[in-house]
Formats: C-alpha cells, structure tokens, sequence
C-alpha cells in the first residue's frame, strides 16, 4: 500500500534564506522548486539520495503560517508515496473525509484526517495525475 517515504517537509519561513545550508553545507542538490499558487505555498525539493526534503514557505494566510506562529521552523510532516490515494483513503479507518487536492510535482496528494503519533501525514501519488498526462499528451501532438 505505502511504496516509501516521498518527503520529509521542513516548515520555514523563507526558502532563500534556509536553501543555502541544504545546498552549500549538506551538499544537497535543489530538484525543484515551485509556488503553488491555490495553497499559497512555495516548495523547494532537495534530493536526499534515497527520499526528498521539502522545504515549505508560506505565501498567504493558512495552515503552515499558522504552524510557524505557533511552533517556529522545524518539521512539519512526512509524505508517503502511494499508487492511488483514494484506494488508500478507502482501506484506512475514518479517512474518506480527507481532501484530495494538487500538490507539488502535479501529483495528487491529501493530509491524513488522523494525526499518528502526532504527525502531520500526507500522501502523494508516484505518477503525476492523469490529468497533467493528458494534457502533455495533448500538448506534444500540437
Ligand atoms: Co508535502
């Protein structure tokens, strides 16, 4: 059901500011690094040789401001790799009420409704969603 660990997210309160000890002293390598826009987010992926680390900036008002307000940087949640999320959502117990939405890499993701162990819990799926596929598809027979 669970393939891997895909992230480990790092709440910080500025990317420029964090990236250079991840690249320069960790020697990690920036794979990506975009803004999404409808959760008001900006992430930076960094290659950690067997999962990423995923540095997450707030842009707007929301759930990692508020986290920053209340706890400072630091870890924020881990993100499991999965096949289909909904599949997943349906064998757990009482996660049907997790949303679904885009995250990074155009991959569906959704935080878990359940907390274990205290834990913020994401999802994301290996592929990029179909829907992106398609539009790629579409975009290379153009
Ligand atoms: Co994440």
């Amino acid at each position: 059901m669970i393939e891997r660990i895909d992230h480990i997210a790092i709440a910080v309160h500025a990317i420029d500011a964090s990236l250079p000890y991840y690249r320069n002293e960790l020697r990690l390598v920036l794979v990506h690094d975009e803004v999404l826009p409808e959760v008001g987010v900006r992430l930076a992926y960094l290659d950690a040789g067997n999962s990423m680390l995923q540095l997450v900036e707030p842009l707007a008002a929301g759930p990692v401001a508020t986290f920053l307000a209340e706890h400072g940087e630091g870890l924020h949640h881990i993100c499991f790799a999965v096949e289909a999320i909904p599949d997943v959502l349906q064998r757990l117990t009482g996660e049907t009420e997790a949303r679904l939405f885009m995250g990074g890499r155009q991959r569906r993701c959704a935080f878990l409704v359940h907390r274990p162990n205290g834990l913020l819990t994401e999802l994301t799926e290996t592929r990029p969603s179909a829907a992106l596929v398609a539009s790629l598809a579409e975009g290379a027979r153009e």
